[in-house]
């Protein structure tokens, strides 16, 4: 029998390139179920990132100030291994639409197949933010639309000094 006093504790992983108010919203309701979130950037091989892992850290830290019960860490290692080093019982992943449903299905059959122990749970992300996705926000951030309302202040920030170097 587990002890009750144990703590929930779940990894949210993913690129954060950068966080977005969408994150944040999975994280908000995250964190109703489990006493612990830790913030995971990890290693996605097929992406291409913006921002340095050093950078998104910074914009995880400011972005999540709000936040108790968080913690923020990056690894780029395998996710299972990393989920068990932390004792976390769960996989935390927000599904925005159906088009997300055949990948996350994978992932999460290929986790379970890794170590069965942890369990991914998928939370449904606010209407709102269900066609955002960090590289939609960059794309219209570097042809300068305004995406204020979809991240928080420090990554607006960020986004603008970073593109204006960038392009
Ligand atoms: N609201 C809005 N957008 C959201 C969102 C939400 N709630 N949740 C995710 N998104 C967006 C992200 O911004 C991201 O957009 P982008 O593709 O434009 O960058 C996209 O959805 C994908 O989300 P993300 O959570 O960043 O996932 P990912 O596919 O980049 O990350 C890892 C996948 C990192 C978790 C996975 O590659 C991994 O586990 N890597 C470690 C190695 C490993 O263990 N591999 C085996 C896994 S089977």
């Amino acid at each position: 029998m587990q002890q009750s006093a144990e703590q929930k504790i779940a990894v949210y992983p993913g690129s954060f390139d950068p966080v977005t108010n969408g994150h944040l919203d999975i994280i908000e309701r995250g964190l109703k179920l489990f006493d612990k979130l830790i913030v995971t950037i990890m290693f996605n091989p097929s992406k291409k990132s913006l921002f340095t892992v050093e950078e998104r850290l910074e914009l995880l830290e400011k972005s999540l100030e709000k936040f108790s019960n968080i913690e923020i860490d990056s690894f780029s290692g395998l996710l299972v291994d990393y989920a068990a080093k932390q004792k976390a019982r769960a996989i935390l992943r927000g599904m925005r639409a159906i088009s997300d449903f055949e990948y996350e299905f994978q992932m999460a059959l290929m986790n379970r197949r890794l170590n069965r122990e942890i369990q991914t749970v998928f939370l449904i992300t606010g209407t709102q933010w269900i066609f955002t996705s960090s590289s939609i926000i960059k794309e219209a951030a570097r042809f300068g639309g305004n995406i204020s309302s979809m991240v928080p202040p420090a990554v607006n920030e960020k986004l603008k000094k970073k593109l204006s170097t960038f392009y």
